[in-house]
């Protein structure tokens, strides 16, 4: 019967193949405890079940037999009721209240079988009447233990498969952030870890490199004069370190003093706060890419074997996940990098545009750093100044250089930069903000401005502040056609088209910041002055060595 349930699980596992531990616990044959004052009853029980092949001991009465249930796991429990010192009821009773709890079966006098009927009531499988014939005892131990095996393993696959969900979870998953967060919540589940810390690796264009710790948490409650333990974790692993330790195990656990814990947890004098410890190499094609450092602080959480074994399958789910957003993130940065790359290349085309979009830069963070943005956003302002024209990649250089007025016909080609920006942008899903004020940078405050006609608060408040900032630069540089505007000028300009073209309060504020822009007004004019002297001296240059040349042939 054994045998048959072994061979269905396996085949199970076996067409699942994430399923990646060991099967020997499948192969394991079942324990059995046996209770009773009668030597002679216990050397029958314990001959033929150990004949059937399951492995048995035996204890005289209920606090021997208690005392074996606190050191050893035993499937089935056969025991008597009557029985000196503690009888089978009051043993019953505390075998129940234990977290692991064999299946139990009474094996009692005829005289004692309605203690037996009432022992049913406090969860005891079967009873056997004495006296007993083997083969019923057979039967009965075997129904038993198909029922114990079938409710562990129940418990068993219940946790496989929330680590299988975890492990599938983390695969779908895109940012960096977000596969950690998987990682950490699932092993804070899974493992009962109380502290966890994941170092990964700089290395990006393959060299090697030291591991910093990328992320740390604490999952259970410290008291303050124990938290000193976290501040001995470093900042870093070195490569060395890392390749000696790590790379030649995929896991592995630690006890309290073995030396590698003192390595890693420099200076601690009394590791032994440590109740468990478990380190796992993060791999991606052989390569070691992190370190994930699982601790438990809890005398009760003892990481296992096979703890690690099953909890390596979401590691090594999440090392080909941390890989893959690196070499996402690459193809996004060089895509940018390229991107960023036309659109200075397009204004340096022209010496009139030419720092046109970091000058829109400069005046969009002089007006952002009065709003209260975070960092992410301050970055994907100036970003999304540098690239706001980039859309007129699409339009044709001579409607662009028109020394003139340009027709409607040729404004109405003008006006799609915006909209052929959004599209440029739009494979980059870490530039969804950036696209999004290229996209309405033309929008005005009256809801005259284009492509989409926007008004007041529903602009995004970036492309406002770009606006403003590409509105003020272009008055106030060279043009072909008309010479610069000045600064008051130009702010008289933006007073004038507040509330109309203009968000009136952003106004405000950049105006209120005249001796900052006064500042980056001269150091322009210092940059094109010299970028003029340099394509002059360019120009007398090639000027001289074609007179040089044509000397030479005369
Ligand atoms: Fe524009």
């Amino acid at each position: 019967m054994r045998l048959r349930f072994n061979g269905r699980l396996k085949s199970f596992f076996h067409q699942n193949k994430w399923f990646n531990m060991e099967e020997s616990w499948l192969n394991s044959s079942m324990s059995i405890l046996v209770v009773d004052d009668d030597p002679g009853i216990v050397d029958i029980l314990v001959d033929f079940l150990r004949e059937l092949d399951y492995r048995v001991e035996c204890a005289s009465n209920g606090v021997e037999a208690l005392a074996l249930l606190a050191v050893k796991d035993f499937d089935l429990m056969l025991t008597d009721i009557n029985m000196p010192v503690m009888g089978g009821m009051e043993l019953i009773k505390r075998t129940k209240a234990q977290e692991k709890c064999p299946v139990i079966i009474v094996i009692t006098a005829y005289s004692s079988v309605q203690s037996a009927v009432e022992s049913v009531k406090f969860g005891v499988y079967d009873y056997i009447a004495k006296p007993f014939n083997l083969e019923n005892v057979s039967n009965v131990v075997e129904r038993a233990l198909e029922k114990q095996f079938l409710q562990h393993e129940n418990v068993n696959l219940k946790e496989m498969m929330a680590l299988y969900r975890a492990s599938e979870s983390i695969s779908s998953q895109f940012g960096l952030d977000q596969v950690v967060k998987v990682l950490f919540d699932s092993a804070a589940s899974f493992t009962k870890a109380d502290f966890m810390a994941l170092y990964l690796d700089d290395a990006r264009n393959g060299e090697k490199a030291d591991f910093k710790l990328w992320q740390r948490q604490l999952f259970c409650w410290l008291p303050k004069t124990e938290r000193y333990l976290l501040s001995f974790l470093p900042k870093k692993l070195s490569s060395a370190f890392a390749e000696k330790y790590f790379t030649n195990y995929s896991s592995k656990l630690f006890k309290v003093d073995d030396p590698l814990v003192s390595s890693i947890f420099k200076g601690l004098q009394k590791p032994a706060h440590f109740s468990s410890m478990m380190a796992f190499s993060l791999k991606e094609r052989n390569r070691l890419v992190g370190v994930l450092i699982l601790v438990s602080f809890n005398r009760e959480v003892i990481f296992s074997d096979k703890l690690r074994r099953s909890f390596y399958m979401l590691v090594s789910k999440a090392a080909a996940a941390i890989e893959n957003t690196y070499l996402y993130d690459n193809l996004q940065r060089q895509y940018v990098e390229t991107v960023e790359s036309f659109a200075l290349a397009l204004e340096a085309k022209d010496s009139y545009t030419h720092g046109h979009s970091h000058q829109v830069s400069l005046y969009a963070s002089l007006i952002a750093r009065h709003l209260k943005f975070t960092a992410d956003e301050l970055a994907a302002l100036q970003q999304a100044a540098i690239l706001h024209d980039i859309g007129k990649i699409g339009i044709s250089e001579t409607i662009l250089n028109f020394p003139r007025k340009l027709t409607e016909s040729e404004f109405s080609q003008v006006r799609e930069h915006p909209c052929k920006g959004r599209d440029i942008l739009a494979p980059i899903s870490s530039l969804t903000t950036v696209a999004a004020v290229v996209y309405h940078h033309h929008e005005h405050w009256d809801g005259k401005g284009y492509p989409d006609g926007l008004k007041g608060q529903a602009i995004p408040l970036m492309a406002c502040v770009v606006g403003i900032a590409d509105a003020f630069d272009a008055m106030t540089s060279q043009r072909p056609y008309r010479a610069p505007a000045t600064l008051e000028m130009a702010f008289a300009e933006l007073q004038k088209e507040a509330g109309r073209q203009f968000d009136p309060d952003l106004v405000k504020l950049f105006i209120s910041q005249k001796g900052e822009i006064e500042r980056l007004m001269a150091s322009r004019l210092e940059n094109d002055t010299s970028l003029l002297r340099r394509k002059t001296d360019q120009r007398l240059a090639s000027q001289l060595q074609l007179r040089l040349a044509r000397e030479a042939v005369a």
